[in-house]
C-alpha cells in the first residue's frame, strides 16, 4: 500500500521527564519517553501521523478493543553507538509483520511510510532517550487497536496506531527454569498464533501463573493437538541444542515468525553451526536430557534477545541443563547484539 507523508506534525512536550530517569538502572518497559506517534484510522483511511507528548488516551467504554480484543503490536529496539549514531534492526520486517497480524485481526493495513517515517521522526524527537549503556536500548512498541465504538461483534470502523518507546534494560535477569506445558496451548491451527495479537499474550498469563506457583518462571508451549511437539518458550521462539546441532521449529499458523529467530538461523548457518528447522518432539528433548546430549535450550525474541534456560520440568520430573563454558547462546547473543549496536560489521545488511 503506498501513501506519501510530507511533513509529520510535531507537538513537543513543554516539559521533559528525562532527568528523573536513572539510565544506569533501567528496568524493562516501565519508563516512557516524552513523546509518542499517533495515527488515526477514520472515514475509511489512515490519517496523517503526528508526534505528540506522551499522554493517556480517552476511549468510549464501548470501544471494541475492550470487548473483542481487536489489537496487534510489534516489539523493536533502537540502539546508539559510541558516536551517538542511532540504529534500528530490520525495521521493515516489523512493519511487514504488523500488517500480516492486522490482516488476520481484520484491522486495516498501514502504509509503509506512515510506519517508517513516523518511527524515524519519533526517534529524532526523542533521541536523547536512546540509552548508550551496554545491554540497554530504547524498546519500541508500535501497536494498533480498535478505537471505534459499539457492541456489535464485527470489526471497528476506527483504529489508532501508536508508537511509544521505553528506555529499557534486560528483560530477564538470569537463566530461566521452564515447565513443558501438557494441558494448555498458546495457539491452534487456523488460529492467530502467528500474529502478534494482544490476546495471544493474555491467554498465556494463567498457565504461566500455574507454572510459577510450581517454581518455574516460564512455560514451554507444545502443540494444541497432541502436546508432543515443542513450539515456543513463553513469549519467545525456542531453540534446542542437541550435541552440536541447533534446532528450532518451523513457523506455522501456530508459531510467530520471529525476527530474532530468523536472524539467529542465518547467523548460525553462516558461522558453520549445523541448524535444523524442523519439528522438535518433547520425547527427543527428554531423551536427550537423560543421555546428556541436550546441551542448551534458549528462547529468542526482541525484548530478551536470547534467554538461556537452566532446566525444564515434564511429567513431574525436573531435568537440569549442563553449565557449559562456551555456549551457542552467548556466542549468538554477542554476534547479534554487536551487529545491532554497530560494534561489528553487518554482512547481512540488517542495520538501518
Ligand atoms: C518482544 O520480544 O519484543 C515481544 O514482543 C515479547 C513481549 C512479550 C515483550
Amino acid at each position: 500500500m503506498s501513501a506519501i507523508i510530507k511533513d509529520i506534525e510535531i507537538i513537543k512536550s513543554k516539559t521533559t521527564k528525562i532527568n528523573e530517569v536513572d539510565f544506569n538502572d533501567l528496568k524493562f518497559g516501565n519508563t516512557f519517553s516524552d513523546h509518542m506517534l499517533v495515527c488515526d484510522f477514520k472515514d475509511g483511511k489512515w490519517q496523517a501521523p503526528k508526534v505528540v507528548p506522551y499522554q493517556p488516551i480517552t476511549l468510549d467504554p464501548s470501544a471494541k478493543i475492550f470487548h473483542y480484543g481487536q489489537s496487534v503490536f510489534e516489539g523493536m529496539k533502537a540502539y546508539k553507538d559510541v558516536d551517538e549514531n542511532v540504529f534500528l534492526f530490520r525495521p521493515l520486517e516489523n512493519f511487514k509483520r504488523l500488517n500480516i497480524s492486522s490482516k488476520r485481526l481484520a484491522i486495516p493495513e498501514l502504509p509503509e511510510s506512515y510506519f517508517m517515517e513516523g518511527l524515524k521522526t519519533l526517534l529524532e524527537v526523542d533521541k536523547d532517550w536512546i540509552p548508550k549503556n551496554e545491554g540497554s536500548s530504547l524498546y519500541i512498541r508500535p501497536f494498533i487497536f480498535a478505537s471505534g465504538n459499539g457492541f456489535h461483534a464485527s470489526p471497528a470502523d476506527e483504529y489508532k496506531f501508536i508508537i511509544c518507546t521505553a528506555p529499557s534494560g534486560a528483560y530477564f535477569s538470569g537463566k530461566v527454569k521452564v515447565l513443558i506445558e501438557q494441558t494448555y496451548s498458546r495457539s491452534a491451527n487456523g488460529g492467530v498464533g502467528f500474529a502478534k495479537a494482544g490476546g495471544n499474550y493474555a491467554g498465556q498469563f494463567y498457565p504461566t501463573q500455574l507454572a510459577v506457583a510450581k517454581g518455574y518462571q516460564q512455560v514451554i508451549w507444545t502443540d494444541d493437538n497432541t502436546h508432543e511437539y515443542i513450539e515456543e518458550a513463553g513469549a519467545m521462539n525456542i531453540f534446542v541444542r542437541i550435541n552440536d546441532t541447533l534446532i528450532t521449529g518451523p513457523t506455522s499458523d501456530r508459531i510467530l515468525d520471529g525476527i530474532t529467530r530468523k536472524s539467529i538461523i542465518e547467523i548460525a548457518k553462516a558461522e558453520g553451526i549445523p541448524v535444523e528447522v524442523r519439528k522438535i518432539t518433547v520425547s527427543e528433548v527428554v531423551e536427550a536430557a537423560k543421555n546428556g546430549s541436550l546441551k542448551e535450550m534458549f528462547g529468542a525474541g526482541t525484548a530478551a534477545v536470547i534467554s538461556p534456560i537452566s532446566g525444564f520440568g515434564y511429567n513431574d520430573t525436573d531435568y537440569d541443563l549442563p553449565e557449559l563454558e562456551d555456549t551457542f547462546a552467548s556466542f549468538l547473543k554477542k554476534t547479534i547484539t554487536d551487529i545491532q549496536t554497530n560494534k561489528s560489521e553487518d554482512p547481512y545488511g540488517w542495520r538501518v
